[in-house]
């Protein structure tokens, strides 16, 4: 009996030690400040402190990647989860987009915070202050509505109020 638990803790050792040899990808593109949502759209201070702490780990070119992000086989989810939401929505890449694909992920951005689908749920779990309050998901979306208007398909209403700028 010792001998075994012996033996399957070296197997689990060396196992453990060599899925570290597996390469991940975890690199942050180089980000070009004239093209980040903070350069190409207009952004208030709470919605940038809100994107700053809550999705731009994953969510941007400008990773923050903690000592568990570097260890198989967390790291191999976590950097899984970087590509995906890159892919996704990228709010370091937001001035290549097309206005109607800018609309559409507006639109999302404020569906998925409005019904908790964002920030991911893992990531929470962790990061703790990464969730957001009642007030914060209406600010989103109260600020990805005010985004949107503009650029609305529809040709502009005569009476509409006129934007702030
Ligand atoms: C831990 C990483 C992580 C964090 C933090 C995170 N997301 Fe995501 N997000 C993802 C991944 C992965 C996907 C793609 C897969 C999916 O939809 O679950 C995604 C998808 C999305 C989508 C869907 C895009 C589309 O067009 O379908 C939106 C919108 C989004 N996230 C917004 C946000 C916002 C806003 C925040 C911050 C409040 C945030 N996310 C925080 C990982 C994250």
């Amino acid at each position: 009996m010792q001998n075994w638990g012996k033996h399957l803790r070296r197997i689990l050792a060396i196992s453990f030690l060599a899925i570290q040899l597996v390469p991940v990808h975890r690199e942050n593109p180089p980000v070009d400040p004239a093209k980040t949502i903070f350069a190409a759209a207009t952004v208030p201070a709470n919605i940038h402190a809100i994107v700053q702490r809550s999705c731009k780990d994953c969510h941007s070119n400008e990773t923050r990647w903690p000592w568990y992000s570097k260890v198989a086989p967390v790291s191999w989810l976590v950097a899984n989860d970087v590509k995906e939401a890159r892919h996704e929505l990228n709010f370091s890449e937001w001035g290549t987009y097309s206005e109607k694909r800018k609309d559409h992920k507006l639109e999302e951005i404020c569906d998925q915070v409005r019904d908790g689908g964002m920030p991911d749920a893992k990531y929470t779990w962790i990061h703790r202050d990464a969730k957001l309050g009642q007030e914060e998901r209406s600010a989103v979306c109260a600020w990805t509505e005010s985004l949107r208007k503009p650029g609305t398909p529809e040709p502009a209403q005569p009476s509409a109020p006129a934007s702030t700028h």
